[in-house]
């Protein structure tokens, strides 16, 4: 993406969507541009007022403090726990008998839970890790998938002071024991598997292997989804449904007091090595920026129905499905399966018959989908819809329309949202009163400065592609990288050490009207249909197969995925790359990292263009595959 640099976006300033009065007169936020200046000229003052909205033990005495940047922090000496506000201030109230949690497995089967549920059984498997020793401060790795138990566990470990790790469902034996093993997790909360495009995924068979390589799990709690014949090992192997049957999974369960700035969770991502970093997210600043962030940003009304369809596996679904949401006593809807299945009109379907007032999406969703074209979505009701949402990666102009014109028949605002796994919450977004431009992300959120710079820090002139950085701190984003602080201060802040920005990694513009086009990632982070991947940890994993001495990886354009993975593989001595081989190594990167890492193509290849310094040229082999100019090569190694 960064590759096109010279190429203006097509659509940049064509036409311009405008809200109707209707929703300008409910919205929360019915003047941006007044509120945005207020809270960038009184930035703690905005901050703590937000956070007056939630309940807190002890009020906080600094609501922000520098004095160990970068590692910043908020509302310190403050005593909050996430969960007590997410559930427990709920059932005070006339939400205690409100839907919670409308889930909806791919099979068909349905569950509600109103808070006063969700409550019990949060409060039960709470009291179950503790009676397995699980104290404040412990990580908890959870692997499974989109059941209301993984909502379930993450509260429950929140709840009584734990941190938890969710491993999304999708990654595979190597990716999930590397995540054990960087937390140092005693105990594995995963499930015997989901249901996906009708067939069952072998979750625990996945968590069987890792476990091998992990020596520090000494328990593992399953969940019962499938019903498939799974191993479990006698003294390690619990089944969370007899568990939750023992006298010991009492409904009561106190919520333990944490300091605002205590670990809440760790959720690993991608970066430019092969390990992953684990960032770190506490419970007061994440509390308040997330529940701020979707209430404006959403328009959230007491009688909304809110869908996140995205896995609660990656930071949307921890801050948009269960924190967020549940701090602001939403009514969440939470699918298990593909949309597509067992046809193209299951989500229609879904917003249809739970009355759906808000849907936040991805692009590769929306392109999926608008393949099968409009005579699925136009069969159902879809007249409940008030507003939409996009996130992962920029939206292509053509699929924008499309959401716009035939999901919201032309009157559903969408908000584009850029942020990252790092920022906790959105960071440039519209807001329901925003003119639209589609494939613009428009404005910075409240409190937030961005631009978009060279090297040195001097902003690029209007219209002009450079490094998108954040100029001043906020609530929710990431402490460090789970033990290796170093890194955290190396990889986000050194570049822009004598301004004191935070660097996005992404390439972006501004245009005259101050709108942001993001363009992609610079570093070699790609973005796969919206799932976040490193090079280096899909090149690892081609390296650890026998065969295999160097790989590269790339992406291309691909038309509903947005990046499709290929890869340029050396072989062993003596060895030749045949048919069987490609099939051999796409099913190795699948067992090693997941289905979303395999590659599109395998191209066996005698030599990769390197620097002198080694480092391959990604760039180069990206040139080349789709015919363009190479660049400059004066570093290429001969
Ligand atoms: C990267 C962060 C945060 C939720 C999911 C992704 C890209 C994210 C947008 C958007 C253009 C976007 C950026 C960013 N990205 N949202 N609305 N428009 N690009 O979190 O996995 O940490 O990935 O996703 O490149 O850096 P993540």
């Amino acid at each position: 993406m960064a590759d096109d640099k010279n190429k203006k976006s097509p659509v940049m300033d064509s036409e311009i969507f405008y809200p109707s009065k209707e929703i300008i007169e409910n919205a929360h936020i019915k003047d941006y541009e007044s509120m945005y200046k207020y809270s960038i000229e009184n930035r703690e003052k905005f901050w703590a007022e937000q956070a007056d909205n939630l309940e807190w033990f002890k009020k906080w005495d600094k609501v922000f403090d520098a004095s160990e940047a970068p590692f910043y922090k908020w509302y310190t000496g403050g005593k909050i726990n996430i969960v007590h506000n997410a559930i427990d201030r709920h059932l005070k109230s006339w939400r205690r008998n409100k839907i919670a949690i409308i889930w909806e497995g791919e099979p068909g089967d349905v569950r509600t839970l109103s808070y006063h549920a969700l409550d019990r059984e949060v409060s039960r498997f709470a009291n179950i890790l503790k009676s397995m020793g699980v104290v404040k401060g412990n990580i908890v790795t959870v692997y499974m998938p989109q059941i209301p138990e993984l909502a379930i566990a993450m509260l429950a470990c929140a709840k009584i002071g734990a941190a938890h790790s969710v491993v999304y469902g999708g990654f595979s034996i190597e990716a999930l024991a590397e995540r054990i093993k960087d937390a140092n997790s005693r105990i594995l909360i995963t499930a015997d598997g989901g249901f996906r495009r009708g067939k069952a995924t072998d979750l625990k068979g996945i968590a069987n292997d890792a476990m091998k390589r992990s020596p520090t799990i000494e328990v593992c709690i399953t969940v019962k989804r499938t019903g498939k014949e799974v191993y479990m090992e006698s003294g390690r192997d619990f089944w969370f449904h007899e568990l939750m049957s023992l006298p010991i999974a009492n409904p009561k369960c106190d919520t333990e007091v944490m300091d605002a700035e205590d670990l809440l969770f760790l959720l690993y991502s991608s970066g430019t090595t092969g390990q992953p970093k684990g960032l770190v997210h506490t419970h007061g600043g994440y509390a308040v920026f997330t529940s701020t962030t979707h209430k404006f940003v959403f328009d959230i009304k007491d009688e909304d129905r809110w869908w996140c369809a995205a896995d609660p596996g990656w930071i949307t679904g921890h801050s948009y499905i269960v924190y967020g949401p549940l701090i602001n006593g939403s009514t969440i809807i939470m699918y298990e399966g593909a949309p597509n299945h067992p046809y193209p009109n299951r989500w229609w379907q879904m917003i249809e018959k739970y009355g759906i007032n808000i849907l936040y999406t991805s692009p590769t969703a929306i392109r999926g989908l608008m393949r099968f074209g409009e005579a699925w979505p136009n069969r159902h009701d879809l007249s409940s819809l008030r507003l939409l949402g996009s996130v992962g990666e920029p939206i292509n102009p053509e699929a924008w329309r499309w959401y716009h014109r035939v999901i919201g028949k032309g009157k559903c605002p969408i908000m584009d949202t850029w942020w990252q796994t790092e920022t906790g919450g959105f960071m440039i977004t519209p807001f329901p009163v925003t003119p639209l431009k589609p494939g613009s992300v428009t404005k910075p959120f409240f409190g937030n400065e961005v631009a978009v710079v060279d090297d040195d820090g001097n902003e690029m002139p209007a219209g002009e592609e450079g490094k998108l950085v954040i100029k001043s701190p906020w609530p929710g984003m990431a402490r460090t990288i789970y033990g290796d602080s170093e890194r955290f201060r190396e990889v986000y802040w050194d570049d822009y050490k004598k301004q004191g920005w935070y660097k996005t990694g992404d390439s972006a513009r501004i245009d005259e009207d101050g709108y942001v086009w993001v363009i992609g990632r610079i570093d070699d982070v790609i973005k796969v249909s919206g799932y976040r991947l490193g090079t280096a940890e899909i090149e690892s994993a081609l390296v650890s197969h026998e065969q295999v001495t160097e790989a590269a990886a790339i992406t291309l354009p691909h038309e509903i995925k947005g990046n499709a993975i290929h890869v340029y593989v050396i072989l062993r001595d003596g060895v030749t790359g045949n048919p069987d081989l490609v099939e051999a190594l796409k099913k190795h990167v699948r067992n090693e990292i997941g289905p979303i890492a395999v590659p599109e193509t395998v191209t066996f290849a005698d030599k990769l263009p390197k620097t002198r310094s080694g480092k391959i040229m990604r760039r180069v082999l990206k040139a080349r595959a789709l015919g363009q100019d190479e660049g400059d090569l004066s570093t290429l190694e001969e």
